[in-house]
């Protein structure tokens, strides 16, 4: 079997996102084999970073960096500020009270936001190379997200959290990351957040572009659009969150995922690359959103059903997309 990273390592790193279950066995085999950069999955979250205020936990993350860094693996920290998986006290007033939209409130929390930067990033600095900064900003409508960063803080919290991050490790690539960027609204409205970010001189270096897809949608074309209209921002671009859904919308269960699925799944899969190939001097990482189908967020979201979104299957052999993807090449 051939290997990814040797097969797309001169164009672009190939990555995946794992935890615990990905590091020993014959997963992290797999792992070492086919892939040159690591995401954590969940480790380096607020809620798993510092689930009490100051009370820091690394353990889980630094299993995972440990592994990448005696492995020659990249590293990419997902993520510093997002509206999920934080702990409410985050969000709590002094006097322990959801917090309501106040100056004092405000101020209080970007001091929370810019102790819990210097601390992760600061953790690792000159270990962790890519920091996904802030999360899913952006709103389907094309505003920002009404998320209790941005209804507290408004624009602040990303600029702010962007000058931290480039304080606590001068040397890491700073990125915004978000979901569905292929669709014009939310893709033009990154292309005005990131704009007037780096008017302003925010410390912005990359957008992460999730592609959590299926296989019938986006195409390529769409896909090629919204990485050509980035490229004019002048910022690296990453592929961060890839998985191909073999479901097409949010209500049907399959009890096996038929030959004909993976097919269909494997020529999406080809036409994804075969974009990413084509502007490979725009993007400098695709990294999957799990390493095989035994362990995939989309067995439990949008609901539990079984999907089989990526290159392989639950023994760890590689699918239709696999070959498809390397043979595409
Ligand atoms: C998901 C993880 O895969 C799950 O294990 C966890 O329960 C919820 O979060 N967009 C993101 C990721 O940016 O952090 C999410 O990861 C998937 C959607």
């Amino acid at each position: 079997v051939p290997s990814l990273k040797e097969a797309f390592g001169e164009s672009f790193e190939i990555g995946a996102a794992v935890g615990q279950q990905q590091l020993a066995g014959m997963e992290a085999d797999l792992l070492k084999r086919q892939f040159g950069s690591v995401t954590p999955t969940n480790a380096l979250k607020w809620t798993a970073t510092e689930p009490q205020p100051q009370a820091y936990r690394f353990a889980a993350a630094d299993a995972i960096v440990d592994l990448a860094t005696a492995n020659g693996m990249q590293v990419r920290g997902h993520t510093l500020v997002w509206h999920n998986q934080t702990p409410d006290w985050v969000f709590l007033d002094p006097a322990g009270r959801p917090m309501t939209p106040t100056a004092e409130n405000k101020a209080l929390l970007l001091q929370r936001m810019e102790s819990h930067i210097a601390a992760v990033v600061g953790q690792y600095r000159g270990r962790i190379q890519t920091w996904d900064v802030v999360n899913e900003v952006i709103a389907d409508d094309g505003t920002m997200r009404a998320s209790r960063w941005y209804q507290l803080a408004g624009l602040d919290f990303i600029k702010r959290a962007f000058r931290a991050a480039r304080t606590a490790d001068p040397a890491a690539k700073l990125c915004v990351n978000d979901f569905n960027l292929s669709q014009p609204t939310r893709r033009d409205a990154m292309y005005r957040l990131v704009s007037t970010l780096k008017a302003e001189g925010v410390p912005i270096d990359c957008i992460g572009n999730q592609t959590h897809v299926n296989i019938a949608s986006p195409t390529a074309a769409q896909v090629s659009a919204a990485l050509e209209k980035f490229a004019r921002l002048g910022v690296d671009q990453q592929v961060t969150e890839l998985d191909v859904s073999v479901y097409t919308d949010n209500t049907s269960v399959y009890t096996t995922v038929q030959p004909a699925l993976l097919a269909r799944q494997a020529a999406q899969y080809q036409a994804l690359f075969g974009v990413y190939l084509k502007h490979r001097d725009k993007i400098s990482s695709v990294t999957f959103w799990g390493l095989a189908d035994n362990d995939s967020w989309l067995h439990t979201y949008p609901i539990p059903r079984t999907d089989a979104p990526l290159l392989f299957d639950t023994g760890l052999a590689p699918k239709p997309a696999f070959w498809a993807v390397v043979g595409g090449r």
